[in-house]
């Protein structure tokens, strides 16, 4: 595996696999690597000649007060995993190669609609943060196909679109999310839990499952499956931030006659803002 940290040493690279008819692959990360996105490197790796992991704790997505500063910076460690599953190239940016100008005046890559809600509404301008990195790095690397989990749904929704909407011509490919053994969604902010919030966490996952059991009995009452969600994880020990089901296509509120329903939640627990979904497929 090469290490670069500039835009042209990482075209340079990927020029001459392109040159040689090769197919090149895409993981973006903020690093403090996991194993799902060690999953997402595998499956690139089945998809393409070379693969390309980006780690970049992207400034742009994070909002005033968040864990920009303190977010977990694990390079070494990263560069380990990312050899042991056949990484070709690792690209580890620095804020000023990424950005050369301040953010105010930097140009940005907007979805409006999808961005502003759930995740978007409680974190203003964080979904113009990912696309515009995700749109530099795919304009960096050039990759055929890029992949990203399933666990940031509504993340992986703004991506295809803008993809669609910018006409990039790339594949974007969403891979299951990778669960601990008691259901935990794997994230790199589990690292903030406590032992005593660790041991509330995998209740997050039970709640999107036991929704999911009310909506296959025939339980359509989608506002008062909501309010009950938000209360029960109260009850848990989190702060609830949003408990949404809604149609997995376009994130809008479902009818009786949608079968292909998406469940999204986030809530906090101590300093950790925890998100997860569930897809599901009603008869
Ligand atoms: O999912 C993430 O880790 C980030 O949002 C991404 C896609 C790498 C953009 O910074």
């Amino acid at each position: 595996m090469i290490t670069v940290e500039t835009v042209t040493d990482l075209r340079h690279s990927v020029a001459g696999w392109r040159a040689a008819g090769q197919r090149v692959a895409l993981v973006p990360t903020m690093g403090n690597l996991h194993e799902g996105h060690l999953d997402l490197v595998r499956k690139a790796r089945s998809l393409a000649d070379r693969v390309v992991v980006s780690i970049f704790v992207n400034p742009l997505q994070f909002g005033e007060g968040e864990d920009f500063a303190s977010y977990p910076r694990t390079l070494i460690d990263d560069s380990d995993k990312l050899i042991s599953v056949g990484t070709d190239l690792l690209f580890t940016p620095t804020v000023t190669e990424m950005y050369h100008r301040p953010q105010a005046i930097q140009t940005k890559v907007e979805v409006p609609g999808l961005s502003d809600l759930f995740c978007g509404a409680s974190r203003p301008g964080h979904f113009v943060g990912v696309a515009t990195v995700v749109c530099k790095l795919f304009n960096m690397a050039q990759p055929d196909v890029a992949l990203f989990g399933e666990k940031d749904y509504q993340q992986l929704m703004v991506i295809r679109q803008m993809v669609q909407d910018l006409s990039l011509p790339i594949e974007i490919l969403g891979l299951p999310t990778v669960r601990e053994v008691d259901g935990l969604a794997r994230s790199s902010r589990n690292g903030y839990l406590t032992d005593a919030e660790r041991s509330i966490a995998p209740a997050l996952y039970q709640q999107l499952q036991r929704s999911v059991e009310a909506l296959r009995k025939g339980n359509f009452v989608i506002a008062s499956l909501e309010q009950q969600a938000m209360a029960r994880l109260e009850s848990e020990g989190f702060t609830p931030d949003y408990y949404a089901i809604r149609r997995a296509e376009d994130l809008a509120e479902p009818t009786a006659d949608d079968k292909s329903l998406v469940i999204l939640a986030a809530a906090y627990l101590g300093k950790a803002r925890l998100i997860d979904n569930i897809q599901i497929t009603l008869e």
